[in-house]
């Protein structure tokens, strides 16, 4: 069985990295839209037009179920995929703010939740914050320059630090207790975060949530065959072989910093 995995660029990797860890013996289709990376800073609209356009393009390579690792792309077309294809398991994914919430209630602490400017002005995430922020204790942090960061793979340079510095400036970090990371190309962040956070301050990302959800569909369909080998087949919409060399270094890194 083909998983296919897609992003507009090097975050689904955060995401690819675990389904490879959990489910090790299926193989995967992964595709990052770089012609139309970063998303979270464009319109809505655009941004729908390039997910149904790789999605259709990935369907042509046979994919059996298919992850957006995107929660900028989930908000977005999630929906409209599932419409046309209805018999594709697809698993979209949504920034941690419910296990956040649950996590910190007898911390008495608030949440903090960064995510792209798209994510966070769409009607969706504000129907998840009311779903389960009974005590208003969410507060929300667009990151604009987080993805451009790491998509030229600057994941801790001064540059970056003094850009999470600078945003966190208006926050008393001593009244959060979590931060979530509410798009897949932040936990490349999270050693340079450890460094500046708070040591009470923890840090959640959807990735686990999103594998597990996957694994569960599978099983539930009758899908996991576990007939493959782990191997993964990249490609990007630029069709660059050196973007593609890249996507391995980034996931080996993710690897062995067990993001
Ligand atoms: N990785 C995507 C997310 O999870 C967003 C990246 C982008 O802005 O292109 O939201």
């Amino acid at each position: 069985m083909t998983i296919g995995i897609f992003d507009s660029g090097m975050g689904g990797l955060t995401v690819l990295s675990e389904a490879i860890r959990r489910i090790p013996m299926e193989d995967y289709y992964f595709v990052a839209d770089t012609l139309h990376v970063p998303y979270g800073t464009k319109s809505k609209e655009e941004v729908h037009g390039y997910i149904l356009d790789t999605v259709h393009d990935m369907m042509k390579h046979d994919i059996d179920a298919l992850v957006i690792a995107c929660n900028t792309a989930t908000s977005i077309a999630v929906e409209t995929l599932r419409e046309e294809y209805p018999n594709l398991p697809i698993i979209g994914m949504e920034p941690a703010v419910k296990p956040a919430v649950e996590m910190n209630h007898s911390t008495g602490r608030r949440v903090l939740v960064f995510a792209t400017p798209l994510t966070l002005s769409l009607p969706k995430y504000y129907a998840l914050v009311s779903r389960v922020d009974d005590s208003g204790i969410v507060d929300s942090l667009p990151m604009e320059k987080l993805v451009p960061f790491c998509e030229s793979m600057k994941y801790d340079t001064d540059e970056v630090k003094e850009y999470f510095l600078e945003q966190l400036a208006p926050f008393d970090l001593e009244d959060y207790g979590i931060i979530v990371l509410g798009c897949t190309h932040y936990p490349y962040f999270k050693p340079l975060l450890r460094e500046i956070l708070p040591s009470h301050i923890d840090i959640v990302d959807g990735s686990t949530g999103t594998v597990r959800r996957l694994a569960a569909l599978l099983h539930r369909y009758g899908m996991a065959r576990g007939k493959g080998s782990g191997k993964v087949v990249f490609h990007n919409t630029n069709e660059d072989k050196i973007y593609n060399e890249r996507m391995k270094d980034a996931l080996t890194y993710l690897q062995h910093n067990q993001l």
